[in-house]
């Protein structure tokens, strides 16, 4: 192996998905560089961000990118999901709407990128608690049964935000 292969082994893609606005950006802010906007904007075209990380003592480095939930903000598809060994499918559990779209999100990512992608079903914005739409039992049903992991993250109190991407890459590698 020569060094460049290397690198190359422990650097993963990781794509983030999902209906406009249920904090695919905002997850990602809070996990590479631990910031917040209550005011985020809607993403217009791709962004993405690397991140060094640890698994099992080694160090890994993701490639997370993100993209508008948004038809008309997206670039190109197939690009985007181009070598993705990782996927968080997010919607927002204060929205229905965007935890009926996940089926079709699932479809494109199947549809765009390796069989084996590692995918995780997150469930953002958990502190809305007063306007919860979806139940954590409904989020944990449909990973069941579309085979990804589940997890329930606040990208604005920070819970599970690290665990998030770290179950993931951690799977992967
Ligand atoms: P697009 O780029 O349009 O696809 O949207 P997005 O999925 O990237 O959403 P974004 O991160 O821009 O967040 C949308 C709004 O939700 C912003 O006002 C965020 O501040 C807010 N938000 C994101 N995560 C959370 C959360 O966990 N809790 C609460 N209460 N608000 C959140
Ligand atoms: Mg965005």
């Amino acid at each position: 192996h020569s060094e460049e292969e290397q690198i190359e082994d422990y650097l993963f893609k990781i794509v983030l998905i999902g209906d406009s606005a249920v904090g695919k950006s905002t997850l990602l802010a809070r996990f590479a560089r631990d910031e917040f906007y209550p005011n985020s904007k809607s993403t217009i075209g791709v962004e993405f961000q690397s991140q060094k990380m640890e698994i099992n003592g080694k160090e890994v480095k993701a490639q997370i990118w993100d993209t508008a939930g948004q038809e008309r903000f997206r670039g190109v598809t197939s690009a985007y999901y181009r070598g993705a060994v990782g996927a968080l499918l997010v919607y927002d559990v204060s929205r229905r709407q965007t935890f009926d779209s996940i089926g079709r999100w699932l479809n494109e990512l199947q549809t765009h990128s390796d069989m084996n992608v590692v995918t995780i079903l997150v469930g953002n914005k958990f502190d809305l608690k007063d306007s919860r739409e979806v139940t954590t039992t409904e989020g944990k049903d449909l990973a069941e049964a579309q085979g990804p992991f589940f997890i329930e993250t606040s990208a604005l109190d920070l819970s599970n935000v690290s665990v998030a991407f770290q179950t993931v890459v951690g799977e992967i590698y």
